[in-house]
């Protein structure tokens, strides 16, 4: 860049005026070097960026004031579906040695009717069970709640590549799942959920969910998951994880969720070198994206933060301890460089050996107040029209 010191031949009654002329021109040639830079950058992909950028700080904006609004006029919006269904809890009783309604979770769930309007909440007495779970997309508000001094535990080994007993054929990721919500207003308290198939490194066919939630409106509270290859399949829809434990090796969250992890624990066991998530952020699913809160990162191997699996990938971390875990570059293009420019990967108040900026990726965003704020709450998730206070059951 010019300094003042390289014009040193300025006639000296110039001088004033000359200087604020100098200034001015320096003032201009900055400008002209940051625009050149910011078109070298940019391109339709940042330009897209910036425009989406500024549309989700003042989107976040509006949709606050008019909640403040509502709120303060008695008008709150509430989930009204939801709120009837809390209005007559069922409650069944679910225990391995008989002691309860019913012996395991599945026989419980098949007695909730179809189309069920009631929250159904299953008090999940302590134990371990064996079971492969699917909630059909016709049962609705069902609650697994556990014991927080004695969590069941909820455990299966099935892979991508095992055989389905029905057709034979592969299970693929999606039916690996030891736990598969596919209903909207699902709720679990201190539940394990697990999926042990052994694992070497991330391969094809390793893949082995212990849970995946398509359900729209999901709450986790003190809950685990335990897997080593795509433990968490956050599929899609709004979810909201308070104080849950996630483990796992490769792309261990992933899928094209909304959804916000407050205070929560990610442990990786990875050998090598893997990802913490793959969101897949694409065309089809704008709205979706992870945001992590107040989390800690730690473990063995090294991760990124998050690799691109869609082409916008979207995943922000904030006031979040990462241990030396992550790696420095932070984030992973998955081999594909034109994603650089649409992914979002966001940073914000991070704290840790692994929050060292100095080696990020340039394309990760460090994110400013306002950037951040649409992010760093629940509202992220529309929180205020449907969560609710998990100890008031
Ligand atoms: C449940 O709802 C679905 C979709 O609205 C409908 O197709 C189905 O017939 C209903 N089933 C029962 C048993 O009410
Ligand atoms: C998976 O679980 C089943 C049932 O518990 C068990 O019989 C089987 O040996 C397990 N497979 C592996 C590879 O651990
Ligand atoms: C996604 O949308 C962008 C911008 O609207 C467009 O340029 C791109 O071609 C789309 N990609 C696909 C795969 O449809
Ligand atoms: C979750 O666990 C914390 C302690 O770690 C406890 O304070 C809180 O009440 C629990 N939440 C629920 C919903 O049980």
């Amino acid at each position: 860049m010019l300094t003042l010191s390289d014009f040193p031949q300025l006639p000296q009654y110039h001088n004033m005026a000359s200087i604020s002329h100098i200034h001015l021109l320096l003032f201009l040639l900055s400008l002209s070097a940051l625009y050149l830079e910011s078109l070298s950058l940019s391109s339709e992909g940042e330009r897209e960026y910036q425009k989406w950028l500024s549309w989700n700080v003042e989107n976040h904006r509006a949709k606050a004031i008019f909640e403040a609004k509502a709120v303060a006029t008695g008008k709150k919006v509430v989930d009204e579906k939801l709120r009837k269904a809390e209005l007559h809890k069922v409650r069944i009783r679910v225990s391995p040695d008989g002691g309860g309604d019913f012996r395991t979770i599945q026989e419980a769930i098949d007695c909730i009717p179809l189309n069920n309007t009631r929250r159904v909440i299953l008090q999940i007495q302590p134990g371990i069970y064996r079971e492969k779970i699917v909630i059909p997309r016709s049962l609705p508000f069902v609650t697994f709640l556990g014991d927080s001094n004695d969590t069941p535990t909820i455990t299966g080994n099935d892979t991508a590549s095992s055989v389905s007993q029905k057709d034979g054929m592969p299970l693929k990721t999606f039916q690996s799942a030891t736990v598969a919500v596919n209903a909207n207003y699902f709720v679990a308290i201190n539940i394990k959920f697990e999926n042990t198939a052994p694992h070497d490194i991330g391969s094809v066919g390793e893949q082995a969910v212990a849970l995946r939630i398509s359900g729209n409106k999901a709450a986790f509270y003190n809950c685990s998951f335990y897997g080593t290859q795509d433990t968490l399949y956050d599929h899609k829809g709004l979810h909201y994880f308070n104080n849950c434990f996630i483990q796992g090796s490769v792309d261990f969250i992933f899928g094209y969720g909304r959804s916000l992890y407050e205070n929560c624990y990610l442990n990786s066991i990875a050998k090598k070198v893997a990802s913490l998530t793959a969101q897949k952020r694409n065309n089809a699913s704008l709205s979706s994206g992870f945001s992590f809160k107040n989390s800690v990162i730690t473990g063995s191997g090294q991760v990124y933060l998050g690799r691109a699996w869609g082409d916008q990938s979207r995943v922000v971390f904030s006031y979040t301890f990462m241990d030396k875990v992550v790696l420095p570059q932070g984030w992973s293009n998955w081999g594909d460089q034109k994603r650089q420019q649409s992914v979002y990967y966001g940073e914000y108040k991070c704290s840790g050996p692994g929050a060292n900026q100095e080696r990020r990726v340039p394309w990760a965003r460090m994110l400013t107040d306002e950037e951040a704020e649409p992010f760093t709450g629940t509202h992220y998730v529309d929180g205020n029209s449907w969560l609710l206070n998990p100890l008031n059951l």
